[in-house]
């Protein structure tokens, strides 16, 4: 696998225990000591839980559904990727309506933004900026079962990184913890433990997936917003799957057409797109039993270790 992937490719177990690449060093303490506002609205996640889809459901609750600057101006620029310039960045040139370079520096164009910025980030809550801790803005947390974030994280690799190694090295990788942001459930439990906390609400994509105007409506209340039945309504139909997989402004696919090409890929295959299956579950057809087995093996000894074994993300 190329660099940025596995450890033994150029990646460090930060002493913080997360899976970083190296550049991760170049910016760790501009993310530190990055400027956070109370009125920031942070999209967390651990890669592959369902961030692309509460982004773009925070954003337009943010902004009285404001649909027609939705569907004209990318994600990428409404909502900001913190540390991605600390990420291997050279598959990710995407510039903006002034062809400035939206993947340069994250950082700097994440401080720039107007408020209420609304901020993506997959950074574990321990290398969150200090003054997240003092400045107490909303952070959305969205957790998804790990099988389903594993075979979705296989695709991402192959279309972004270029990935040609074997399924079962990654999910190997995956278990072992040993992908970027890995550790997969330290991840989870990190947030999970603040939830208690005013301004930190769980998301789940199971719980997206089962009933999005329920967690439409559950995250406008605790944005501080009000919506009708009938915009929560509009904003479900938005949102679901076949409208997002064919929105321009969320769905990546006028860079992903250039990664295909740049790694040699089959421009039909379907499991080589960002809004790939969206199905919850979707493990079932991808995984054979006995990595079921592991996985949910794993899972168990996991949570118990970590204290967090009510949690739920099944289906
Ligand atoms: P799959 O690869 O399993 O399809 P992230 O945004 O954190 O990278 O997560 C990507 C996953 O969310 C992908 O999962 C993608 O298809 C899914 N996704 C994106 N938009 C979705 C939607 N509207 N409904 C269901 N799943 C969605």
């Amino acid at each position: 696998c190329r660099p940025g992937l596995m450890p033994a490719a150029g990646i460090k177990v930060q002493p913080s225990g997360c899976c970083l690449p190296n550049e991760y060093q170049l910016y760790a303490e501009r993310l530190r000591t990055f400027h956070v506002r109370h009125d920031d609205i942070w999209c967390i996640s651990y890669p592959k839980c369902g961030t692309t889809w509460t982004q773009e459901m925070v954003w337009l609750l943010e902004n009285n559904l404001d649909f027609e600057t939705a569907k004209d101006k990318l994600l990428l620029e409404r909502v900001p990727f913190f540390e991605a310039v600390s990420l291997v960045t050279q598959d990710f040139l995407v510039k903006d309506e002034n062809e400035k370079d939206i993947f340069g520096d994250t950082i700097a164009f994440t401080h720039e933004q107007p408020s209420p910025r609304v901020i993506k980030t997959h950074l574990p809550a321990r290398l969150l900026p200090l003054e997240i801790w003092t400045r107490k803005p909303k952070l959305i947390y969205v957790t998804r079962d790990p099988k389903d974030v594993a075979i979705s994280y296989y695709h991402h690799h192959r279309l972004w990184n270029g990935y040609s190694g074997s399924y079962e090295d990654f999910i190997e990788g995956f278990l072992q913890d040993k992908l970027v942001y890995s550790p997969f459930w330290e991840h989870i439990a990190g947030y999970v433990k603040l939830s208690h906390l005013p301004n930190v609400l769980i998301n789940s994509y199971e719980d997206m997936t089962n009933d999005l105007a329920g967690v439409i409506r559950r995250t406008a209340a605790f944005l501080g917003r009000e919506y009708t039945e009938s915009e929560v309504a509009r904003l479900a139909e938005h949102l679901k799957f076949p409208s997002m997989k064919k929105n321009a402004a969320v769905n990546g696919e006028d860079f992903i057409v250039d990664l295909k090409e740049k790694h040699g890929m089959c421009k039909e295959d379907p499991d080589l797109s960002f809004v790939r299956k969206g199905k919850s579950g979707g493990f079932r057809e991808a995984m054979p039993q006995h990595l079921i087995d592991r996985f949910d093996e794993w899972s168990r000894t996991k949570k118990i270790e970590l204290g967090i074994q009510d949690l739920n993300l099944s289906q």
